[in-house]
């Protein structure tokens, strides 16, 4: 790929570029050396013009490294936010910087664009757990109840449940469904973590996120004895006991907004790693302590694959016609609903 690359774009590492760019590399200083960004900014420079050319709009998660979210991203936001930003594109070409269920929510919203993983492999634990046949198990288990399947799913289970949900709107769509008990797939923490706030009997799938389970109660105790100050933000496919022992659980772009209001001395993100790497150079005064964990399917996504797939235009995201027009019913379900509680 990067001999490839390397006979149509100029990719030595460069001073010059790196100083013609420093605006952009001062978003992420703390983190990213300025050497590393001589390395960085000839893929940058050459992503920007390759997207003026080919008309595209890059969408890129919350869990995106630095170089990404700052350098080349039109759009960054949580799972959420990436949706309802998918049905404003104008845009021929959506680039997906993040995981396969997130570009396939983009062009299940917007079919008409051309839309791009950069990496394919780059899919999701959750995602991975279940199937149509598991959300049509739960169904015969708990006849009638409504199926509220989180958006980290593919086309095909989104089709067969009657709404989506995301992080930040799990409880309030839980708590919209009628009936006392309510299907979640296919986060058995995320349904949990539901179930203490919602008023409604939440049975779930067994799926789990392989990030964010790894944060465990006794680690947490641990640090909290080891530094007192620090605070600590969860996000919700954290284990229950991890979340009922945090200062704040929210979905990734919650979380940030409450470091950004709360600012405080000490942080510990349990959650993916460049969550804090991508505020660092934002809130100085915000110390972020270890540990975090990295995504493997998120950190597949690189400079380099963006590049290439806007050049080779390769890694076009298709939704088998016979589950689109389902699959999109449950997540405009999950838009319409969410903007109405909201207000
Ligand atoms: P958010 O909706 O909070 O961005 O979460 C997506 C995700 O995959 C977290 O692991
Ligand atoms: Fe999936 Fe977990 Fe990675 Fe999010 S962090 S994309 S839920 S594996």
């Amino acid at each position: 790929m990067k001999t490839q690359l390397s006979e149509h774009y100029d990719l030595t590492p460069s001073l010059e570029k790196a100083e013609a760019t420093r605006d952009i590399w001062q978003k992420m200083s703390r983190v990213v050396p300025f050497s590393d960004w001589a390395i960085y900014a000839p893929y940058v420079i050459a992503i920007q013009g390759l997207k003026k050319e080919r008309n595209a709009y890059i969408l890129a998660h919350n869990y995106m490294t630095p170089e990404i979210y700052h350098g080349i991203a039109d759009f960054v936001g949580d799972s959420l936010q990436l949706a309802i930003k998918a049905t404003e594109v104008e845009e021929e070409v959506i680039v997906q910087c993040g995981v396969h269920f997130m570009a396939e929510t983009s062009k299940i919203l917007n079919p008409a664009k051309t839309v791009l993983i950069p990496d394919a492999e780059a899919g999701c634990s959750l995602a991975e757990s279940i199937t149509a046949e598991g959300v049509a198990e739960m169904r015969a288990k708990y006849p009638g109840a409504p199926v509220v399947s989180y958006v980290n799913t593919t086309a095909e289970v989104k089709a067969a449940s009657d709404i989506c949900c995301t992080s930040s709107n799990a409880v309030q769509i839980v708590d919209a469904m009628e009936g006392d008990t309510v299907i979640m797939t296919p986060d058995q923490y995320l349904a949990q973590n539901v179930a203490r706030e919602s008023k409604k009997n939440v049975v779930y799938w067994p799926g789990s996120c392989i990030v964010h389970e790894l944060y465990t109660a006794e680690d947490l105790q641990a640090y909290r004895e080891l530094d007192p100050d620090v605070k600590i933000i969860a996000h919700p496919e954290c284990t229950p006991d991890v979340v009922a022992a945090s200062d704040f659980s929210g979905s990734t772009s919650g979380i940030l907004d409450w470091v950004h209001t709360h600012k405080p001395a000490k942080a510990m993100l349990l959650t993916e790693c460049s969550m804090a790497a991508n505020i660092s150079d934002e809130l100085p005064e915000v110390e972020f302590a270890k540990p975090c964990n990295m995504c493997p399917y998120m950190k597949k996504i690189t400079l380099e694959k963006v590049l290439w797939s806007l050049h080779s235009m390769e890694g076009a995201v298709e939704v088998d016609a016979a589950l689109i027009d389902d699959a999109r019913a449950s997540v405009e379900r999950m838009i319409a609903l969410s903007k109405t509680l909201a207000g």
